[in-house]
């Protein structure tokens, strides 16, 4: 939980001030990490309504961020994902704004999705994109106009990302989840809070690989050590639910049924290293694996087995 990585965690220097640009599920678990270790905040959301919103950022509204608001900003965080056209909404709109301010470190969330199909094989950051998927090549599109940006940049490609409210355990306790078996198939994940451990760990490291390229520590996958079928996971969050299974659905005999969202997530096979961050970088994982990622899901949660009662009947077939 993120108590643990704030004790884990050391404080920024005194004169650390954050943006996090989209403070969604990702950019807020980041801002919990700064704000309890004593750095100041600005989150963006797109509704002044919406929980931590600092500040208004919408890139398709006519309100602009004023730059007098971001004054000493010394680290920012962009988790704003593309246009249908492909552009970072970010460096469409803000660009000059963020040129202005005395930044030491940006970090953009991007997705392990630009590595492509790899047909189960491992891939990591020294390997060429191969996007094949069309919101892949957008998001290879936005990193590349980040590392042109001049900023300080640091890309963060990201696989599947769970935690609290967001994990295959809520989609058993609501019925949703599907036990899909397609042999060899296996995905990659991090749990949200080790996306906020990473961030935090990567901006108060120095960085001595100017200029941005990705060979040199501009890419960093942010990935745990343990690519796994999701009916490994199913079974593992089962059994700590203490439920019956939904029934197995061999992927040959559904995928036709499937959406196009659903088949294109299944049709990239890949194992991603995350030797980078934790080898050359040192960012130790706070859930190196989804067993130890959901059993604290679970905990946040309180997804307490014995509370539940019996399962949706959906969800037991
Ligand atoms: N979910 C995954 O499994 C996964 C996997 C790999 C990569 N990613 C990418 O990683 C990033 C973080 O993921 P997440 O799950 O934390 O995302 P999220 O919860 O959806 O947060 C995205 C943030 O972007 C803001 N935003 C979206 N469109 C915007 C626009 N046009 N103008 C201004 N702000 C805008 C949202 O504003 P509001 O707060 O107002 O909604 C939100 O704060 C995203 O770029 C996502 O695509 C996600």
């Amino acid at each position: 939980m993120l108590a643990d990585l704030v004790k884990r965690s050391q404080p920024g220097a005194a004169d650390t001030k954050l943006l996090v640009l989209g403070g969604g599920y990702s950019g807020r678990c980041l801002a919990g990490l700064a704000r309890a270790l004593g750095t100041p905040v600005l989150c963006t959301r797109r509704s002044l309504d919406s929980a931590e919103a600092d500040l208004l950022f919408d890139s398709n509204g006519q309100d602009q961020l004023d730059p007098a608001a971001l004054e000493g900003v010394t680290h920012l965080l962009s988790t704003i994902p593309p246009d249908r056209e492909g552009n970072d909404p970010v460096l469409l709109k803000l660009l000059p704004t963020l040129r202005n301010l005395p930044l030491r470190w940006a970090g953009y969330l991007s997705t392990t999705g630009v590595y492509g199909d790899r047909q189960g094989g491992w891939v990591s950051e020294q390997d060429d994109p191969a996007p094949a998927l069309d919101r892949s090549m957008r998001r290879l599109n936005c990193e590349q106009a980040w590392l042109r940006s001049g900023l300080p940049i640091q890309i963060l490609r990201l696989p599947g990302i769970y935690g609290p409210g967001r994990s295959v355990l809520n989609g058993l306790q609501q019925g949703r989840a599907r036990l899909i078996d397609k042999p060899g198939q296996v995905f990659c994940r991090i749990h949200v809070e080790d996306i906020a451990g990473a961030c935090w760990h990567l901006m108060h490291r120095p960085r001595q690989d100017a200029p941005a390229s990705p060979g040199n520590g501009s890419i960093v996958n942010v990935v745990d050590d343990l690519p796994a079928p999701t009916a490994e996971l199913m079974r593992h969050a089962a059994d700590l639910l203490g439920w019956a299974l939904p029934p197995l659905e061999p992927f040959d005999q559904i995928v036709d049924s499937m959406t196009p969202m659903a088949q294109s997530f299944w049709s990239e096979n890949r194992r991603v290293s995350n030797h980078r961050l934790c080898h050359e970088l040192g960012y130790a994982l706070l859930h190196p694996n989804y067993r130890v990622g959901l059993q604290d899901c679970l905990n946040q949660d309180k997804l307490n087995p014995s509370d539940l009662g019996s399962p949706p009947q959906s969800a037991n077939g």
